[in-house]
């Protein structure tokens, strides 16, 4: 037999065929995928919320920003609002965290031992609070989101939202009051060298990495686990 008439392994017409595929296992396998796909997003959204703010409409009604890949809204983290049961008042129509009450109050004495008036201007805030600071004075001044978002958080992302967080003022200076010029006082100089005994850090130095406008009035404390929690990402960030 000469080898053109070696007849080939598989006939023509059987290698150019299709593979016999069963009538409905084509539909069958595309619906399987399709739910093994769905319920990994499901899983994947319930495992990581960061998974679930990415993928969710923009998180404040009325602000059209979306959050950054670490939670982030215009530069701000996200904090949740302190339960009422756990505020304590501290200055008249000024409350924090009972955390912080105590170190505060020991801050301020040991600063007027020192001959510094340091007074609190603001701590806890609400979040129906902030989303009038937030918005209202964004309409007063003619501001952008962005622009507003460099001197004050978005509701819900506000360090003050904790309970956490103070303004301080200079008794002496009250001019300087949530101004940079804050700085130049004797208030500010004694927090600089005196607040991490008592657990204060400030939260928006210069050139800080979250973009907020340098704040030096505005100071959190750090002296509890869950402050270390809460304030973990910004210290990485911020
Ligand atoms: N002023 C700071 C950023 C706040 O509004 O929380
Ligand atoms: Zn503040």
């Amino acid at each position: 037999m000469s080898p053109k008439d070696i007849p080939n392994d598989i006939p023509v017409a059987r290698r150019t065929a299709r593979l016999p595929v069963a009538p409905g296992r084509p539909l069958r396998g595309i619906l399987l995928g399709a739910l093994a796909l769905t319920a990994l997003a499901a899983a994947l959204t319930l495992a990581f919320p960061r998974v679930r703010d990415l993928l969710s409409p923009d998180p404040i009604a009325g602000l059209a920003a979306r959050r950054g890949a670490d939670g982030r809204l215009l530069g701000h983290f996200p904090y949740p609002e302190l339960h009422a049961d756990k505020l304590v008042t501290v200055a008249p129509g000024l409350q924090v965290h009972r955390d912080a009450a105590e170190p505060l109050l020991a801050m301020q004495r040991e600063a007027a031992a020192a001959g510094v008036d340091l007074r609190f201007l603001s701590g806890f805030r609400s979040v129906a609070l902030q989303k009038q600071l937030f918005f209202d004075v964004k309409s007063e001044r003619n501001q952008s989101a962005a622009e507003r978002a460099k001197v004050s958080a978005p509701p819900g992302f506000s360090e003050h939202s904790t309970g956490l967080a103070l303004d301080l003022g200079d008794g002496s200076r009250p001019g300087t009051n949530l101004k940079q010029a804050f700085e130049d006082t004797p208030a500010f100089t004694w927090l600089e060298r005196n607040a991490n005994r008592h657990h204060f850090r400030l939260s928006f130095p210069k050139g800080n990495r979250q973009g907020v406008s340098y704040e030096p009035w505005h100071w959190r404390f750090e002296g509890s686990a869950e402050a270390l929690e809460l304030f973990e990402t910004a210290r990485r960030g911020g």
